[in-house]
């Protein structure tokens, strides 16, 4: 029988995960099905109750619909736990279990497809919301020698940075703060929402160190303005979120269906 799983969020349309996840059974010799549910914001815990009363065994959650999956999961794994946010869940009778593989999604990305090893690098982690919030803890279990986390509100910041305090070198800056003392990164991410508005968060230039890589979560046709940034900066290497996604979405796929698909050519394909 085959078995059906979905990515659920509002909008929808523009998603990437089905065609990946039919790339992905397909090269391991699934049978699963994988569709797209477009569900009213009020709508989460009906539209799962109503997927999962239809034999659904597993789901990918995405905007806005992060935080709403973890309050439904009737068990947190502890990356969920930590990012206060699900990207996956899993279905057994009346079980959800619940995890969140974006961060490591992202430094899978960084480090196996883009070889770029974070041990000993200063890391620039721009934003505070959700995104960043998922990326700390792999981040950080890289061993890099810091990472500075830099939002427009800076107390939001400075939350993430006690939170995340123990897992290794950690700190906050506002925005403004960063424009003032730009400090040359080796990594710098970009976390933020901006790019999604077309927009991107008002740093310096000179944020991008020699041999930087610069990182956008978001994915777009062509370069995000925070890219065209880094570009005309000099920053070395420039990716944006596809590996991410494409990796991400090869985690949840094991999780689910215990073989770990090969990611290159689908990143590749992703990305013309
Ligand atoms: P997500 O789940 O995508 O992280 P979120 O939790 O709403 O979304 O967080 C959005 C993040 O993007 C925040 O860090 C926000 O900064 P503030 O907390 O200061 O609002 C940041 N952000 C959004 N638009 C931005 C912009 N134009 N410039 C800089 N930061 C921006």
């Amino acid at each position: 029988m085959t078995d059906r799983y979905a990515v659920i969020g509002n909008p929808i349309s523009h998603s990437k995960s089905p065609a990946i996840h039919m790339i992905f059974a397909a090269v391991t010799g699934q049978d699963i099905s994988y569709e797209a549910l477009l569900v009213p914001k009020d709508g989460f815990a009906g539209a799962v109750d109503a997927f999962r009363a239809a034999g659904g065994r597993g789901l990918n959650v995405t905007t806005p619909f992060k935080l709403d999956a973890a309050a439904y999961a009737t068990r947190l794994l502890s990356r969920a736990e930590l990012a206060g946010a699900v990207n996956a869940m899993s279905f057994d009778g009346a079980a959800v279990v619940a995890d969140n593989f974006d961060g490591a999604g992202l430094v899978r990305d960084i480090v196996a497809n883009l070889g770029c090893a974070l041990r000993g690098r200063r890391v620039l982690l721009l934003g505070a919301g959700g995104a960043a919030r998922g990326a700390l803890q792999p981040l950080l279990g890289e061993c890099p020698a810091e990472v500075a986390i830099a939002n427009r509100d800076a107390a939001k910041a400075d939350g993430l940075a006690e939170q995340f305090a123990p897992y290794g070198t950690v700190s906050a800056m506002s925005m403004d703060a960063l424009r003032l003392q730009p400090g040359g990164f080796d990594v710098v991410i970009n976390a933020t929402s901006s790019s999604l508005h077309g927009g991107m968060p008002d740093i310096a230039g000179a944020v991008f160190g020699p041999g930087c890589l610069a990182y956008d979560m978001v994915y777009s046709q062509g370069l995000t303005p925070f890219l065209r940034l880094a570009r005309e900066a000099g920053a070395a290497r420039l990716a944006d979120g596809v590996g991410m996604l494409v990796e991400q979405a090869a985690e949840a796929f094991a999780w689910w269906r215990g073989v770990r698909p090969d990611t290159r050519a689908v990143i590749a394909q992703m990305t013309v």
